[in-house]
């Protein structure tokens, strides 16, 4: 199992670090623009093995894609990060064309790789990304519900005061603060709906602070997060490389599922060793697929800024 991931910055050495401490590959390399980052990170990541007890062979490059040749799975990274008081649909102009570049340069060297999509804004750079690497719809996934999820999850369990562990919630829709939908009707406390625990104030303010959970991070640290996005973006890969069939929520090429065509979107998917494999129908109430409607609307908007 060979996994790239391109941007070796905040977000994609997190990522990196994760999937080489999993043990998800036999070779992991790491890949950026900016001489010497790359090949620092991995060599400092190596120096962690002895110590965590991993053996995964790293490899850093200044893009040089011949290093990555042959790759299974191909996480991008690479892009600007929105500072404190910007929307992640600012980025979409530098963005767009690192992104395009970068899936051009992987392609020449792999031929058929599931690509992971994290740079933002993820729904529309996922599209992108299915536009220009022409692959199978299933091996183009964006990584966004999965961090997202799992803000839900830290934000129900706080409100709660009860272990993360036993909480299952899901956001859905897209992956910013006014068009993911916490999908509040699901969310269980082992099992049992959370509005048995949670008084409906609670749980929009939960539903509330999940949607800006990016900002708030943003205002605190003067940047976008890093350890839960990498972590996300490692969970989703190691669903894909385990073959584990576990249902996360994330943004795959919607052909009327949902009532929602030609767009990358979140929605629930089982993954497995061919990327996504199902889109898992949650049978949203009228009130739901309302709001998931409103968010297609947002991000197709924006997704017609890459046709100018
Ligand atoms: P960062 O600035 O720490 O790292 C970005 C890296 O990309 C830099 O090292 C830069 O040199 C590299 N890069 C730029 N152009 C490149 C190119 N053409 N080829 C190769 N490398 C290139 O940023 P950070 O915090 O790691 O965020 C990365 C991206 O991920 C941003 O767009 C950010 O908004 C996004 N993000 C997405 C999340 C999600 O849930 N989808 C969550 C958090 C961040």
């Amino acid at each position: 199992m060979k996994i790239t991931v391109v941007g070796a910055g905040a977000v994609g050495a997190t990522c990196a670090d994760n999937i080489a401490r999993k043990e998800l590959a036999d070779e992991l390399v790491l890949l950026d623009i900016k001489e010497g980052i790359a090949e620092g990170k991995t060599l400092d990541m190596f120096q962690t093995a002895s110590l965590f007890g991993f053996d995964t062979k790293l490899v850093g490059s200044t893009n040089d894609y011949s290093k990555t040749a042959n790759s299974d799975v191909v996480v991008i990274t690479s892009g600007l990060p929105r500072k404190p008081g910007m929307t992640r649909e600012e980025l979409i102009g530098v963005n767009a064309g690192i992104v395009k570049s970068v899936v051009e340069n992987i392609l020449k060297f792999s031929k058929n790789p599931i690509i992971v999509i994290i740079s933002n804004p993820m729904d529309t750079m996922t599209y992108l990304a299915k536009s220009v690497a022409g692959l199978d719809k299933h091996r183009i996934i964006g990584m966004g519900g999965t961090l997202d999820s799992a803000r839900f999850k830290c934000y129900l369990a706080k409100a709660m005061d009860v272990s993360i562990n036993d909480i299952h919630g899901t956001v859905i829709g897209g992956h910013g603060d006014t068009t993911m939908i916490p999908m509040k009707r699901l969310a269980t406390y082992n099992g049992v709906p959370v509005s048995q625990f949670l008084d409906a104030e609670t749980l929009d303010k939960v539903a509330a602070d999940t949607m800006v959970g990016g900002a708030t991070l943003t205002g605190l640290l003067g940047t976008s997060a890093w350890y839960a996005p990498g972590a996300a973006g490692a969970a989703l890969v190691e669903a894909i490389v385990r073959d584990e069939k576990k249902i996360m929520a994330c943004c795959v090429s919607l052909e009327g599922e949902y009532g929602q065509s030609d767009i990358c979107l979140g929605v629930p998917v089982v993954l497995g060793k061919n990327g996504w494999e199902k889109i898992v129908d949650y049978k949203l109430t009228e009130e739901e697929q309302a709001a998931f409607n409103k968010s297609a609307e947002a991000v197709r908007n924006m997704n017609s800024v890459l046709a100018t």
